[in-house]
């Protein structure tokens, strides 16, 4: 009895608490969405290092000690933390400051960077993934100093090199073990199933990113000419890129299914559980069809199994008019989507090799590796999993149901690797949030039931963990 009492007064502390300082809340996250920190261009870098110097202010004016900007050879890190007491569990949460690129930019329908609230959303990059979601953390941690309610040791780790593969991220866990030590990770940087169908990432898939050049012959050629007995790199990569998968669009590389995991049908059958409306999602995206590996569902497609992507491909005339040439160099990138146990450096040496092997000899190719990263099963039966059921069922009335993501976040692999320390994925956004395209929304409702949820989750761990 008296637990439930104290319960919901510190959820009634928390609302007030939310209720009276809304404004300021939001008009601190449209300042943070302000910084173009596009972490993928180098002319932005100092508006990357100026985000960083916000969010440390605000963290510091929050109440964090040791609050730093740690350099890297890349983008810098915040960190920062509060030790209430040793004996406390201690949360490191996890989130990036740097955002995707905003281009197109004509298909805004405003600045990316000047953010709008319309229609319950706030609208720029960056607002759901993942400023709006880190930033959630900040405010909710602001709220439990102010009022006293702090009941777990924090730290934070900010980065600003996610949208590029955290490729100073690693090292960073490595030379920072001692100053990293938490019992779990906390992030939030998935989404929901919809704001009324709470849910809980607890797999995220892996990836490896390249491009590929074909050289057919050594310049460009007049298409009359020599057309017909060249060979036209183009044609060739569009044929090679077809024949990377089978009539049930099943991935054709030797060895890329090897080490897939592939689930029991319990499994399956229980991730099926989760609510979708595949009518609704194919009306959204303006599709008659859904397209896919053979055997599959929709959502299992885009989580639980491997694929291949093409994410661009150029090459030969592509500007106003015609101009008769056969090109010299076609190209595309291709991201292969990867699930637990595949190994992101081994698909790359598959990949690799297979292109190379499938090649006619008339033409040269290459394979340039970009970023990669581990796929991530993050485990429901701890502690800290519970404490987010706990406090997202209080929040939204029901509890999250457990789903997998599709998306990638290499560092959360990392974690467990290096610092031996499980992840809660705990995201707040939805799918239609349109992260990485153009109008890139975050709902207001999202951002409070965030910092509203946040500070049940820490006094469920401290209780859970005693
Ligand atoms: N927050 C996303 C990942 C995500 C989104 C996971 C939605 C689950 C649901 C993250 O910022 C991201 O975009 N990651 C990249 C990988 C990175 C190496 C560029 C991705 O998934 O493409
Ligand atoms: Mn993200
Ligand atoms: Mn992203």
């Amino acid at each position: 009895m008296e637990t439930t009492i104290e319960k919901t007064t510190t959820h009634q502390t928390v609302n007030a608490y939310i209720e009276k300082n809304k404004d300021r809340f939001l008009t601190e996250l449209i300042e943070l969405l302000k910084f173009p920190s596009v972490s993928a261009d180098s002319k932005y870098k100092g508006d990357v290092l100026k985000t960083a110097e916000y969010l440390k202010n605000k963290l510091q004016e929050a109440g964090a000690d040791k609050v730093e900007i740690c350099p890297t050879p890349g983008h810098p890190i915040v960190y920062g933390e509060k030790i209430v007491d040793a004996k406390l569990p201690t949360v490191l949460v996890y989130g990036h400051y740097d955002v995707q690129p905003a281009d197109p930019l004509n298909l805004w329908t405003s600045p990316p960077f000047e953010p709008v609230v319309k229609n319950g959303n706030i609208y720029a990059r960056g607002s759901a993934d993942d400023k709006g979601q880190i930033y959630m953390h900040v405010k909710a941690f602001e709220l439990m100093m102010k009022t006293n309610t702090l009941a777990c040791n924090i730290k934070f780790l900010i980065e600003g090199e996610e949208e590029v593969g955290s490729s100073n991220l690693d090292n960073f866990l490595m030379v920072n073990k001692e100053r990293l030590k938490a019992d779990v990770v906390l992030v939030s940087d998935t989404s929901i199933l919809a704001n009324d169908v709470p849910s809980l990432t607890v797999g995220l898939r892996g990836l490896t990113y390249l491009e590929v050049e074909v050289t057919g012959p050594n310049r460009d050629l007049h298409s009359g000419v020599y057309g017909g007995a060249v060979p036209n790199p183009i044609q060739i990569l569009a044929k090679m890129i077809t024949s990377l998968k089978d009539e049930n669009n099943h991935i054709t590389i030797a060895g890329f299914y090897d080490d897939v995991q592939e689930l029991s049908a319990a499994d399956r059958a229980e991730l099926a559980k989760a609510p979708f409306d595949e009518t609704a999602y194919f009306k959204d995206l303006d599709i008659n069809a859904g397209e896919g590996e053979k055997g599959y569902s929709t959502t299992e497609r885009c989580t639980i199994r491997p694929t291949l992507e093409l994410n661009g491909i150029w090459g030969g005339y592509i500007g106003e008019g015609a101009k008769t040439v056969l090109p010299s160099k076609a190209y595309a990138k291709i991201s292969m989507r990867l699930v637990p146990n595949q190994k992101s450096d081994k698909i790359m040496q598959l990949f690799q090799k297979h292109f190379e092997s499938i090649a006619p000899k008339s033409v040269k190719v290459k394979v340039k590796p970009h970023h990669g990263g581990e796929a991530a099963v993050t485990p429901s039966d701890i502690p800290a999993y519970h404490a987010a059921m706990f406090a997202m069922k209080q929040t939204f009335g029901i509890n999250p149901i457990p789903v997998r993501g599709g998306g990638s976040i290499p560092i959360v692999a990392a974690f467990e690797k290096i610092l031996g320390l499980k992840t809660i994925l705990m995201g707040f956004g939805l799918d239609s949030d349109d992260i990485h395209s153009p109008n890139e929304h975050y709902g207001l409702f999202n951002y409070y039931k965030g910092i509203e949820t946040i500070p049940l989750f820490y006094q469920k761990f401290r209780e859970l963990s005693k």
